[in-house]
């Protein structure tokens, strides 16, 4: 059981950053939890503004690749655990852009561990780094098999060539220098507060103005999906009373074909827009596939669900109806990031 007090989180104003904070913060009143975040487009103060007076929590704004500042945050703030979730996250932008990828999701990564080792090497006891990865280090299945903690990485993206490298180094730095580690790769998560360039927020927006659904490729991918909170509780068991030097695989066995689940969508929508039945189905709309598009994942979460006792708690139908309910509830908090930058990104990779 690991207790730390003093928890720097990286990209906590993300998507998936912004609800392990929250959960955290009022989970644990007697630990201190710093975020740093840069608050790129991805970063957004607004998903998390229920805790940000909370007397436990601080915020910086900076880089994970800015050695000096990190170096201060882990002498200034006593740190004694890292949750690492900062990263470029969104396979598409990293086919225009692998560079980007390199600098936060590698170097990024690279200069948390030095300053953590840095921090910590007179005395490990009791420190941890958790770094955050995801299932897409393993590559594409084909139509059978699940992803375990020992399946051979190959990655196939730049995105997930970037995440494989940093869980390589964290690795290499609990091997080289003896840091306290754990990693957990996790399938695709959805719920509130995620950007719309990713398949279902983005599918929501564009049902809510009747704009046409891209569908890549045939849509007969495969992706596992896990309801954002389930990720988060999985994260705090791990954290807490994952073993050292392990890999924990997170899922939600729960696999959907893009095109099945575009339809389970679409019907919602319907439903709770009072549009006419197979309306929103009609804006589908195939379009040239994704370069290098993963055909399948599909996780194996038995290890984290035998020894932490973890299990998925929301079903697909209601987290899916729970997400829209969000999107529609919070059109504000759309309309904040669908201006300026996220308009010009949607016109060049969908025209
Ligand atoms: P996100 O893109 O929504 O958020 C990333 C956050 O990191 C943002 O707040 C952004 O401002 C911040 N950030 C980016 N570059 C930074 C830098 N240089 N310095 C400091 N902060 C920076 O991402 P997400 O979907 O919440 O993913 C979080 C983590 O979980 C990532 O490491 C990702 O690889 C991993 N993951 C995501 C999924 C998924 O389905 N979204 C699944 C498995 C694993
Ligand atoms: P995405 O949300 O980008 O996650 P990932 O690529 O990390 O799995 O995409 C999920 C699936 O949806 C993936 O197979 C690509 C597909 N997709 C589309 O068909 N159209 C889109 O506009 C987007 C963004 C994704």
């Amino acid at each position: 059981m690991h207790s730390n007090k003093n928890i720097l989180i990286t990209g906590a104003a993300g998507f998936i950053g912004s609800h392990v904070l929250r959960l955290m913060v009022l989970k644990y009143p007697n630990s201190n939890f710093v975020n740093l975040d840069l608050l790129t487009y991805a970063g957004n103060l607004e998903n998390i503004k229920d805790v940000e007076s909370a007397a436990n929590y601080t915020f910086i704004k900076g880089d994970i690749c800015d050695a000096v500042l990190v170096k201060s945050i882990f002498e200034e703030h006593q740190i004694d655990g890292v949750i690492h979730l900062a990263a470029e996250s969104h396979v598409d932008r990293s086919i225009e852009d692998p560079l980007a990828f390199i600098q936060t999701n590698v170097l990024g990564t690279v200069n948390l561990l030095n300053a953590a080792k840095q921090a910590w090497q007179n005395n490990y006891e009791g420190k941890l780094f958790y770094h955050v990865s995801t299932d897409e280090v393993y590559g594409s299945l084909g139509k059978t098999g699940l992803f375990t903690e020992t399946t051979s990485y190959d990655p196939r993206s730049p995105y997930s060539s970037s995440k494989a490298s940093s869980d390589h180094f964290v690795r290499a730095y609990g091997n080289t220098y003896g840091l306290p580690f754990v990693i957990s790769n996790c399938s695709n998560n959805y719920g509130p507060n995620q950007f719309p360039e990713k398949l279902i927020p983005l599918f929501i927006n564009n049902i809510v103005e009747e704009k046409a659904l891209p569908v890549y490729g045939d849509g007969q991918y495969t992706r596992d999906w896990l309801y954002v909170i389930d990720h988060a509780i999985a994260i705090d068991a791990i954290f807490h009373n994952g073993s050292e030097g392990e890999t924990y695989n997170i899922g939600g066995l729960n696999e959907w074909t893009n095109i099945d689940l575009i339809h389970l969508l679409c019907e919602l929508m319907d439903e709770k827009l009072g549009r006419e039945k197979g309306s929103s189905s009609r804006l589908i709309s195939y379009v040239k596939d994704r370069p290098g598009h993963d055909k399948r994942y599909a996780i194996d979460a038995s290890k984290l669900c035998d020894e932490l006792k973890w299990q998925p708690t929301v079903d697909f139908k209601e987290g899916l109806s729970k997400t829209i309910d969000w999107y529609l509830d919070n059109s504000e908090w759309l309309e904040h990031l669908t201006s300026g930058a996220y308009k010009e990104y949607y016109q060049k990779q969908y025209g």
